[in-house]
């Protein structure tokens, strides 16, 4: 089954809107199996935003990445990867579709809410990067035997 990374941003856990993201994707049927409120370290940022450091708003992203708490979560289901992407909508909120995550949440580039991986590569990179391996957990639901 495919894993992913999934984090919302300081902007999303300050607003209040953890359980939000966590429900669109519980409630679309993805399982949740790692989650952790955590503050990103700068050394943790730049590995994770790695690829972008030549960017010139890589200074600014680093800076807010580690300004306040973020959830970090791993998520599994089908195609997750591609799927999750879909559903947080595109990068600049201004493109982003209204019924994604960004496209109703989000107004800046700089402040949009959510951060997925965005291939099987970059999800078992990112993985590794926040969670060591006991602190994911894989188990079955069963309905029935719980309501
Ligand atoms: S690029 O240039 O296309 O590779 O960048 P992109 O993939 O669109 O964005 C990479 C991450 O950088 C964030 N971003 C920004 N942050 C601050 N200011 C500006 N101008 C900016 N532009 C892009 C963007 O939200 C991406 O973060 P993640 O966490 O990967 O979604």
């Amino acid at each position: 089954m495919e894993k992913t990374f999934l984090m919302v941003k300081p902007d999303g856990v300050q607003r209040g809107l953890i359980s939000e993201v966590v429900r669109r994707f519980e409630s679309k049927g993805f399982q949740l199996i790692g989650g952790k409120l955590m503050m990103i370290t700068k050394e943790l940022a730049e590995k994770h935003y790695g690829e972008h450091k030549d960017k010139p708003f890589f200074g600014e992203l680093v800076g807010f990445i580690t300004s306040a708490p973020v959830f970090a979560m791993v998520w599994e289901g089908e195609n997750v990867i591609a799927q999750a992407r879909q559903m947080m909508g595109a990068t600049n909120p201004k493109d982003a579709a209204p019924g994604t995550i960004r496209g109703d949440y989000a107004v800046q580039v700089s402040q949009n809410i959510i951060h997925g991986s965005d291939s099987p590569e970059s999800a078992e990179r990112e993985i590794n990067l926040f969670f060591n391996e006991s602190d994911l957990v894989e188990y079955k639901k069963d309905i029935n035997k719980w309501v």
